[in-house]
């Protein structure tokens, strides 16, 4: 059985996708078989995954796959291990839809929470065909959010070192708790990552100091450092080939050791 884990923030900028795709190419490298999900209408994780268009996959998105309650037909090959349910623009009706579309067809009695899994019940059909899902969110608390939220086993949040971010942070926690508290009582707060840190600016230090003293081990060890090279795999895709992709690579190659031992002695304690 697959397990699901989400990337996310209320905020944009902050790394969320950049994080979300490297791990999901490392974990593929690595050998698992990994279902990434792009579930901003952005399209972001789609891009960088495919090196094409968001728009190529018009009416072939998890959109789609959301509203037919069957990802199967909508699933992309990256590679053999690595697989996408990508995104572009439409998903921004994701609510209108739930609220105008699908709401009515639930009839009278229905449960509370029924709006909050539709990603959650439409990942289940596929996911004991994957070793890991990963959910990149949009900067936003609204519904695809809490659907991602509530489909994850375990959630990772994303911060910049920067007050935006970090001010975000404690409004994003305690909606996580509400999902957890209404729909999601097995999903955990595998930690928090910060996704783009500047190796020389005060503030950067200054925040992530912060965050460690309040959330304590809840932060990971690793940080992402800032890196030029990084920006240039959104287009080209993740290269290993030279010593700088090496030192791009290496901090995610961190991060995703780390958070495979938090996953593995949470769900196996
Ligand atoms: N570690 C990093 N170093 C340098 N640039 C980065 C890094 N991580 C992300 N970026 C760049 O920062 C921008 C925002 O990152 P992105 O992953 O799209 O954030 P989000 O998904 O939170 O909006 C993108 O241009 C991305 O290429
Ligand atoms: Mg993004």
């Amino acid at each position: 059985m697959g397990i699901t884990i989400s990337f996310g923030l209320q905020k944009g900028g902050v790394g969320k996708t950049t994080v979300t795709a490297v791990t999901s190419w490392l974990l593929a490298e690595q050998g698992h078989r990994v279902l990434a999900v792009d579930f901003d209408s952005q399209g972001n994780l789609t891009q960088f995954l495919t090196r094409s268009s968001p728009y190529e996959f018009l009416h072939r998105t998890i959109f789609e796959a959301c509203k037919e309650h069957d990802p199967r037909p909508y699933i992309h090959q990256v590679t053999n291990k690595l697989h996408l349910l990508p995104a572009e623009d439409f998903l921004s009706g994701f609510s209108r839809y739930l609220y105008n579309e699908y709401k009515p067809t639930l009839g009278n009695d229905v449960d509370r929470n029924a709006l909050n899994v539709v990603l959650r019940e439409t990942l289940e059909i596929v996911r004991d065909s994957y070793d890991f899902v990963l959910v990149d969110l949009p900067p936003n608390l609204g519904e695809q959010t809490i659907n991602g939220m509530a489909a994850s086993d375990f959630c990772v949040v994303i911060l910049q070192g920067e007050p935006f971010s970090f001010d975000a942070l404690e409004r994003y926690l305690e909606t996580l708790e509400a999902v957890q508290r209404s729909v999601s009582p097995g999903m955990r707060l595998a930690g928090i990552l910060t996704g783009i840190q500047d190796a020389r600016t005060a503030m950067g230090q200054f925040i992530l100091e912060q965050a460690r003293q309040q959330y304590e081990e809840l932060v990971f060890d690793t940080v992402i450092r800032r890196k030029a090279r990084i920006v240039e795999f959104s287009f080209e895709g993740v290269q290993n080939r030279t010593r700088m992709d090496r030192e791009a690579i290496e901090q995610y190659e961190r991060f995703v050791k780390e958070l495979l031992n938090r996953v593995k002695s949470r769900s196996f304690p």
